[in-house]
């Protein structure tokens, strides 16, 4: 190849501005991130110190990061995306923002219904939405699963967040691909008519809704309440004292579950890196940190966390539906919401 001198020197004075210790060749990883919890930092110096691989890291809402990928286009630094919820790996997969990749470890460590089929992302941690309850008002035998929720002795008596939120749409999503949509509709329609007051808040809130009587039962991923339960303040030891959890459908499908998970962008400038990160992800000690930093459990099978409030559940039987389908059907929840008015 011909020398082209002017670049030649572009490069002999970027050489000089970098910094001290710093090689043209230092190997770099840039990840996009929607998701932080105070373990991340042991997690990504993990990874630094067992390849020599760099990560620098921008941390937003997904929504953010979405816009900014787009914006970057071709040029996007952005090598890694993590999210929480299939639901939203998939809305990023809609806009064909990821590209598929494939690993014998990923195929072999995580298990089929928590990836994407193609390869365009992976669950790296597991949570499950179960039923909270006021302990002095309801038996956990009258909410043994979802649908006993459309019970019209519920009246007046449910506390749920808004439709639109990812995670009441992946839920509803999955009964979608269990009964169909006449009878999710059904479902949601029973729900809806149930409800102690309009959607509002966010998980927790659902769960102090139960707390200060405002309804006896509502939706909430387990994380939430486990927060609550490692909580020394007393107003949370006083949530959990009066409130407690079903995971629901143990003795049909398994309770609802989906996952965090993380993806590789189309334009990834250093796609063999990302690749050993999402391998990275699935050792054993990342696989604690990342789903123990937020009372989530690992998708790998064998490892354990050492997490009393995840231990106090026991064994839980969990849907094996493919997370997946909690994506492509959810423009049907949302269209199932809408009808039955909930907001
Ligand atoms: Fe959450």
């Amino acid at each position: 190849m011909a020398m082209r001198p002017r670049a030649t020197i572009t490069a002999l004075v970027l050489g000089l501005l970098l910094p001290l210790g710093a090689s043209a060749q230092e190997q770099v990883l840039n990840i996009y991130s929607a998701r932080h919890y105070k373990t991340d930092e042991a997690l990504y110096d993990g990874f630094t110190k067992q390849t020599g691989i760099k990560i620098n890291r921008i941390e937003a809402s997904e929504d953010a990061l979405i816009e900014r990928i787009k914006n970057e286009g071709a040029r996007s630094p952005a090598d890694v995306l993590i999210t929480v919820d299939a639901g939203r790996l998939w809305r990023v997969e809609q806009q064909g923002l990821f590209q598929p990749v494939t690993s014998p470890t990923l195929e072999q460590r995580i298990p089929a219904h928590f990836r994407e089929p193609s390869g365009l992302w992976y669950g790296i941690s597991m949570r499950a939405r179960v039923i909270a309850y006021d302990k002095s008002r309801v038996q956990p035998s009258e909410i043994a699963t979802y649908e006993q929720l459309a019970d019209p002795k519920f009246k007046g008596r449910i506390c749920v967040r808004s439709s639109n939120h990812i995670y009441n749409l992946s839920l509803l999503a999955a009964m979608i691909e269990h009964v169909g949509e006449q009878q999710a509709t059904a479902w949601a329609e029973a729900v809806k008519n149930n409800l102690a007051r309009a959607p509002k808040g966010g998980d927790t809130d659902q769960i102090r809704g139960v707390a200060a009587g405002e309804c006896d039962v509502a939706n909430a991923n387990h994380y939430y309440y486990a927060r609550l339960m490692r909580s020394d303040k007393a107003e949370d030891k006083a949530v959990v004292e009066k409130v407690g959890v079903v995971f629901p459908n143990q003795a049909t499908t398994g309770t609802h579950v989906n996952i965090s998970g993380v993806g590789v962008l189309k334009h990834a400038p250093n796609r063999d890196a990302a690749i050993k990160f999402l391998e990275y992800l699935t050792s054993e000690d990342a696989q604690r940190y990342f789903a123990d930093g937020n009372n989530e459990w690992p998708v790998v099978q064998g490892v354990k966390v050492d997490n009393p409030a995840l231990t106090s559940f026991g064994e839980i039987k969990y849907d094996s539906l493919n997370v997946s389908a909690l994506g492509r059907n959810q423009p049907t929840a949302q269209k199932i919401y809408d009808r039955v008015g909930w907001k």
